[in-house]
């Protein structure tokens, strides 16, 4: 049995337990508070679902990166989908949609990598990459926390947290591969950093790729705090 099909042991609890049984809690929302909770759900769905998206890619187009790394890739993907599967379930409860409904609509947008071509085939930009977008999701999450709480629904409030867990536990993991593999290369990292900021906020819109979608009017975090206080606070964990 080769490495690669070790269990992957998680740390927090699946969907499918958190969200056992879930029903979205009935509130009152403005019409226009209804449409943005609906717009932030999707986009959470299609965002974690891309993971997949990713991967399969990475597999198929850069086979030697992906061998290097899929000890970190397995992890990782166990966790996105069940992050897509859980806002799925949220999505569809709270849209009325059936959830097969919802799983087609995701699985018929077509992914367009182009922009990360030139990240993919180098193991470590990559990696940094991924560090990059785990850290940001975290922050992200833990801002959302707060709303998420308002809709006073335990299983709600539990999911939120236990994404944002995940997603730091991805960015470390990433890290920690990243300086395992490359020792003699994490003088980079801040030029990298760099090129990655700079296609994150070229692109018009989030273009099916996981990664480098922070590039939207409505997105939580401002494009000054992923520059002054995000990218500093990658590059010190990189050094210590
Ligand atoms: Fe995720
Ligand atoms: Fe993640």
């Amino acid at each position: 049995m080769s490495m690669s099909m070790a269990p992957v042991v998680r740390t927090t609890p699946g969907a499918s337990a958190v969200l056992s049984g879930f029903v979205f809690p009935a509130i009152e929302l403005t019409d226009s508070d209804r449409q943005e909770w609906k717009e932030i759900f999707f986009d959470s769905v299609i965002t974690e679902y891309d993971a997949r998206r990713l991967y399969w890619h990475l597999e198929s187009s850069y086979p030697d990166v992906f061998n290097l790394l899929q000890d970190v890739l397995n992890p990782w993907l166990k966790d996105e989908i069940d992050h897509a599967y859980g806002f799925a379930l949220i999505y569809a409860s709270y849209t009325q949609i059936p959830f097969d409904e919802v799983s087609l609509s995701v699985e018929l947008r077509k992914p367009d990598f182009s922009v990360i071509e030139s990240i993919a085939a180098d193991p470590l930009k990559l990696l940094v990459t991924l560090a990059y977008d785990e850290i940001i999701t975290t922050h992200v999450y833990h801002r959302s926390i707060e709303s998420y709480d308002r809709f006073d629904s335990q299983q709600l409030s539990q999911w939120i947290r236990k994404t944002k867990k995940d997603e730091v536990t991805h960015f470390f993991a990433f890290v920690q591969k990243a300086k395992a593999l490359f020792p003699e290369r994490l003088h980079e990292v801040p030029a990298i950093l760099d090129e990655i900021f700079e296609i994150d906020f070229e692109k018009e819109s989030y273009t099916g790729t996981f990664v480098l979608d922070h590039n939207a009017p409505d997105f939580p975090l401002a494009k000054h705090e992923i520059r002054n206080l995000i990218i500093p606070a990658i590059i010190k964990k990189f050094s210590e």
